[in-house]
This record gives structure tokens, C-alpha cells and sequence, in this order.
């Protein structure tokens, strides 16, 4: 037990000293890289189609959930804060009751330590983005780009409750993540050089 224990936080601070040895010029081509196996892990974990049954869940869902399209414009004003918004949202919703899925707590773990470390990564490249205190009108922007990010996971949140955690439940909100993640993907392209 105590050895497991080691090797999870050892496995962590490698992670994470690899990933802050990494500089800011390259965040594009990085963030894009981790995406894209972030979207592969979560692939892997869904069921190919969405069964009959889960069909009426679906429609229930879409009713009420938050278009993504409609919150993409004002994403791309603040690339990086959204993103950075969007991965600690997707660690909140992946920390709830994952009996009816196909993860393990393994291949959660490294799901979740992929999305820690890219997190850690926009935080110190964009200090000065994500900390102004000031009250100027670029800081309340962001502050509304959050608010968006975190009003889009809300629904999804209530929903998997309302559900009870139920597969049909995951195989939709697990479709809407996925979505997300190309999402982000389109969102990178936004980060300023
Ligand atoms: C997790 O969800 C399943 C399916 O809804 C349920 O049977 C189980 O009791 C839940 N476990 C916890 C700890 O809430």
C-alpha cells in the first residue's frame, strides 16, 4: 500500500518537473500535444455509439445545456484562461462516481495527472493574465470568460447528479466532453505567439 502510494506521487512529481523544466515559447505545439492525448485517453474510455436506450438522456441533455457554440467567440478572447477554466472543470467532473464507466482508478489517475500538469503549465505561462487583481476592464473580461466556462460545466454537473451517475448519463456527458476537448483544440490556434 505504502509502496503504491509512493509510486503515485512519485509517478506526479516526475510529471510535474518535466513539465516545468518546459518553457512558454512552445505552449501551442505543447497544449495542442497534451489535448490530443487527453481526447485519446477519453476515446478510449467511450462506447463507439450512443445505445437506443440513452437516446431519451440525450435529448434531455441537449434541451438544456449550454451551446458551445454560442460561448466559442467569447473563448477566443481569452484562449488561455478558458482552457485553463475548461481542464480544472473536466478534473471536477471526472472526480464523481465512475462505477458504471470503463475507467479504472488507473487510468483515471493518469487521465487526471495529464490535466494537473497542463494546468500547472498555463498557470506559470500566463501569470500576469490570470492574476490581476486590478479592476480594469481586461481583468473583468477574463473573469467573465470563467464565468461562461464554469456556467457550460454546471449544467453538465447537474445533470450527471440529477441521473445518479448513470451510463447513459456518462455516455452523454462523455460525448459533450469530447466536443469540448476539439473545443480547445480550436481554442489553441487563439493563443497569441
Ligand atoms: C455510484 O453510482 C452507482 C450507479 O448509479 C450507484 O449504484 C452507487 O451506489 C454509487 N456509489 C456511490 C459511492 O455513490
Amino acid at each position: 500500500m505504502i509502496a503504491k502510494i509512493c509510486l503515485h506521487i512519485c509517478l506526479l512529481m516526475l510529471f510535474f518537473s518535466e513539465v516545468s523544466s518546459q518553457g512558454c515559447g512552445d505552449l501551442r505545439v505543447q497544449l495542442s500535444t497534451t489535448n490530443t492525448n487527453i481526447l485519446e485517453r477519453l476515446k478510449s474510455k467511450m462506447r463507439t455509439n450512443l445505445p437506443l436506450q440513452c437516446l431519451s438522456d440525450m435529448r434531455e441533455f441537449i434541451a438544456t445545456q449550454v451551446i458551445l457554440k454560442e460561448i466559442q467567440k467569447s473563448l477566443e478572447d481569452n484562449p488561455v484562461v478558458a482552457i485553463h477554466e475548461i481542464f480544472q472543470q473536466i478534473i471536477g467532473i471526472f472526480n464523481q462516481n465512475l462505477t458504471e464507466t470503463a475507467w479504472d482508478e488507473n487510468s483515471m489517475a493518469a487521465f487526471q495527472i495529464e490535466l494537473h500538469q497542463q494546468i500547472q503549465h498555463l498557470g506559470t505561462c500566463s501569470n500576469t493574465e490570470m492574476e490581476n487583481d486590478i479592476p480594469s476592464p481586461r481583468a473583468q473580461n477574463v473573469q467573465l470568460t470563467r464565468l461562461r466556462v464554469k456556467r457550460y460545466f454546471q449544467r453538465i454537473d447537474n445533470f450527471l447528479k440529477e441521473k445518479q451517475h448513470s451510463l447513459c448519463a456518462w455516455d452523454v456527458v462523455q460525448l459533450e466532453i469530447k466536443q469540448c476537448l476539439l473545443l480547445v483544440g480550436r481554442l489553441t490556434n487563439w493563443i497569441p505567439n
